[in-house]
Parts: C-alpha cells; sequence; structure tokens
C-alpha cells in the first residue's frame, strides 16, 4: 500500500489527487492549516477506500515547524513513498506591485516555504534512495508577464529548485515530479471567467497520478500546455515586451 503525504492537502487539486489515490486503497497523511476542512476530507477520503487517513496542521510560512512535522508524518506512516506539495495562493500582482510587503508574503509562502520543506524531504528521500517528489508549480513560471509576475517568481524559482534537486536525486532513484498546470478551475480563480483552455481539478489529478506512474520529469497538464508555453517561451524579448499578456 502506498504511503503519501500532502501538503495543502485541502487543495482542490490535491483533493482530486487524493481522491484518486484513496480508491487505490493508499495509506495518506494530510497536512494544511484548516482543521475542519481536513477533518471533512480525511473522513471523505477513507469512505472512498484509503486503507488509513491522518492529518495535522500545517502552516507552511511557519517555516521552523517545517522539521518536526514531517518528522511525526513519517513517522505515523513509517516513511512516505510519495510526497505532494500543492499549497499556494495566487495574490494580487496590482497590489504587490505597490506594496514590497505583498510580494514578500507571496514569494514566502509560493517559493520559500516550498523550498524549505523540499530541503528536508530531498535529504530524507536522498537517504532512503526511492520514492516520488511531487510539487506543483506553475505555467506562470515559464515566463514573466505583466499580469502576474511576482507569482511567475514564485513559482519559476520552484521548478528551477526542483530541477537542481532532481539532478541531485537522480543517482539516488528518487523521481522529482515538476506539475506545470495552465488555468484550473479552483477556489483559487474563483473571480476568473472561464474558457476553452480551463480543466478540472479531477483532470489534473488524473496526470498528476499518471506522470508519478511513468516516473516524469515534468508534467503540463493538460498537455496541450506543453506547446502553448513553448510558443510563449520562444518569442524575441524584443516582442514579447510590448504585448499585454
Ligand atoms: N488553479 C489554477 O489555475 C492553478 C494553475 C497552476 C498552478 N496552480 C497551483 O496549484 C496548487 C493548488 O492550488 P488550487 O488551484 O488547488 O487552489 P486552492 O484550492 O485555492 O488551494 C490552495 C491551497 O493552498 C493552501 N495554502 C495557502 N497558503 C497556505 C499556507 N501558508 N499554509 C498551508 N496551506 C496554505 C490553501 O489553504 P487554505 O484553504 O487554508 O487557505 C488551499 O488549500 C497551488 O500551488 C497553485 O499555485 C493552480
Amino acid at each position: 500500500m502506498k504511503k503519501i503525504l500532502i501538503i495543502g492537502a485541502t487543495s482542490a487539486i490535491a483533493e482530486a489527487t487524493a481522491r484518486l489515490w484513496a480508491q487505490q486503497g493508499a495509506q495518506l497523511y494530510l497536512l494544511g492549516r484548516n482543521a475542519e476542512q481536513l477533518k471533512a476530507i480525511s473522513a471523505d477520503l477513507k469512505i472512498r477506500g484509503a486503507s488509513e487517513t491522518q492529518y495535522a496542521l500545517l502552516d507552511a510560512n511557519d517555516l521552523a515547524s517545517h522539521a518536526s512535522i514531517l518528522e511525526t508524518a513519517a513517522t505515523a506512516l513509517n516513511g512516505f513513498d510519495i510526497v505532494l506539495i500543492a499549497h499556494g495562493t495566487l495574490g494580487d500582482q496590482r497590489a504587490c506591485e505597490k506594496d514590497f510587503n505583498l510580494a514578500l508574503q507571496e514569494l514566502n509562502t509560493n517559493a520559500i516555504s516550498v523550498i524549505s520543506l523540499l530541503t528536508h524531504l530531498g535529504n530524507r528521500f536522498e537517504t532512503q534512495k526511492f520514492g516520488s517528489i511531487a510539487v506543483i508549480s506553475s505555467v506562470a513560471g515559464d515566463r514573466g508577464r505583466q499580469s502576474n509576475y511576482v507569482y511567475g517568481t514564485a513559482k519559476g524559482a520552484v521548478s528551477i529548485f526542483l530541477q537542481g534537486l532532481r539532478n541531485r536525486l537522480q543517482p539516488s532513484g528518487v523521481q522529482v515530479l515538476t506539475i506545470k498546470p495552465g488555468f484550473v478551475d479552483t477556489p483559487m480563480t474563483a473571480s476568473f471567467k472561464k474558457g476553452p483552455l480551463w480543466a478540472s481539478p479531477e483532470a489534473i489529478g488524473l496526470s498528476i497520478l499518471k506522470a508519478i506512474d511513468k516516473r516524469r520529469d515534468v508534467v503540463y497538464t493538460p498537455w496541450f500546455w506543453w506547446g502553448i508555453m513553448a510558443i510563449i517561451k520562444a518569442v524575441p524579448e524584443k516582442i514579447f515586451k510590448k504585448l499585454k499578456l
């Protein structure tokens, strides 16, 4: 039975992914900052087939708590086969432009907290020499755009960090998966107008499971975002800087 830790387990994408793992009878340990929601999700996952569910509180920005919370989770599950890091915030770009403290908060939640968690987990997985570390980054990290470059900076930092960690853990046989979703219909994007490029959390969850099973390095999800981002990345900066994106 797979032993899986989910960080940011109250996220819509994380919950949809956890439901798929529950159907496989996985042992799940959920971390998040909303006790009521964690309790409800935990009970639901048990009904859906999880062989065991446990949860605990984690505010990802409380960096000092990471080591002990991860240790408690590892002891409870007797080690991890898979860790999914899913927490994140999509801050107000305009507000971040006016107030660096808001930008710093976004960078802390979306990049620094993830890098802290990955530092602890990277060492653990390097020692155990098996398993998968999967992290939700974003297509927004592939190129800076005026509409969301603070969030994009954080996700870009996470993607680069994961690239280095993957390179380091390759000899240990540990998979490091960078997940790059496009637009996903979740509470994070509730205020956005939806269109044909939008995907459901369930579709993203399915692609996360497939990418872990196939031991992929990077997954764009849905798949067509690979093509969209290839084009976006190829536009020369001289032209790109004039676009309203
Ligand atoms: N939706 C999209 O279009 C999209 C696209 C690309 C990437 N992503 C990424 O996908 C991941 C999941 O997001 P989602 O779309 O599923 O949105 P979501 O449902 O709003 O989930 C975001 C989660 O992050 C948690 N969180 C935020 N700050 C936290 C903190 N300091 N400590 C612990 N948990 C914290 C939130 O917990 P609370 O409920 O307690 O606030 C919430 O459960 C994020 O990393 C996001 O950046 C999303």
